[in-house]
């Protein structure tokens, strides 16, 4: 039986996509070029200074480290101001009904994101208190689809991996899930996320009994 679920934040929980291809757009144009949509899927689930060197290699400019250090703080700074006027009407369909069936039968419950945001968002949307362990941006060192993020929460949590079930939306966060010896659930499209054990486009399509297939 399953003992634990891990919930990635950005795509899963709320959808921050739109947020930070703002701030990254945002600070492409003031470079000199244009950020598409279409590209900010190569920045789903990676680290912030991972998404300015790709960003970067978009618009075919190079720059030295202190240049990006500042670079990447200016996004964020523009990020943050718009992640403040988030609220509870931003959390994704179906989410706070599964974390709420999870915790009636005891399954535990942790959040497994790259963000050093991620904090700031579940406060603003009021679901703080349902995770029972919190591993962000701040805890990891190697980012997805390096297994440490959803190993740190299993071993928070004390539950063995193959107890555990992951919830993500980034491909780089389904081969971090395999990798750790959990199952996954891709939040998204079967194309894109062919590698996980499951599919759903939303946590709304999540039941217990899935849960356990
Ligand atoms: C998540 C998002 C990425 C983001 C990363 C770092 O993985 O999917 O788009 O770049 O977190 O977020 P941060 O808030 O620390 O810049
Ligand atoms: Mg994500």
């Amino acid at each position: 039986p399953v003992k634990a679920c891990i919930f990635d934040l950005d795509g899963v929980i709320v959808d921050t996509a739109k947020y930070h291809y703002l701030a990254w757009r945002r600070l492409a144009n003031e470079l000199g070029f244009d950020f598409s949509e279409e590209d900010n899927e190569r920045l789903k689930g990676v680290s912030r200074m991972d998404s300015l060197n790709i960003l970067l290699e978009i618009g075919g400019v190079q720059l030295d480290e202190a240049r990006k250090e500042e670079l990447a703080k200016k996004k964020n700074e523009w990020y943050v101001e718009l992640i403040a006027h988030m609220d509870d009407k931003e959390i994704l369909a179906g989410t706070t009904q599964f974390l709420t069936e999870l915790q009636k039968v005891g399954v535990k419950i942790a959040l497994g994101s790259a963000s050093k945001n991620a904090k700031t968002i579940l406060k603003r949307i009021g679901l703080m208190e349902m995770f029972d362990v919190i591993i962000d941006g701040t805890d990891i060192s190697k980012a997805k689809p390096d297994p440490e993020v959803f190993l740190l929460g299993a071993e928070a949590l004390k539950v063995e991996p193959s107890a555990c079930v992951v919830f993500e939306d980034a491909v780089s966060g389904v081969e971090a899930a395999l990798s750790a010896g959990m199952r996954v659930v891709g939040v998204g499209s079967k194309e894109t996320l062919y590698k996980a054990n499951d599919v759903v486009s939303s946590l709304a399509e999540m039941t217990l009994d899935r849960l356990e297939k």
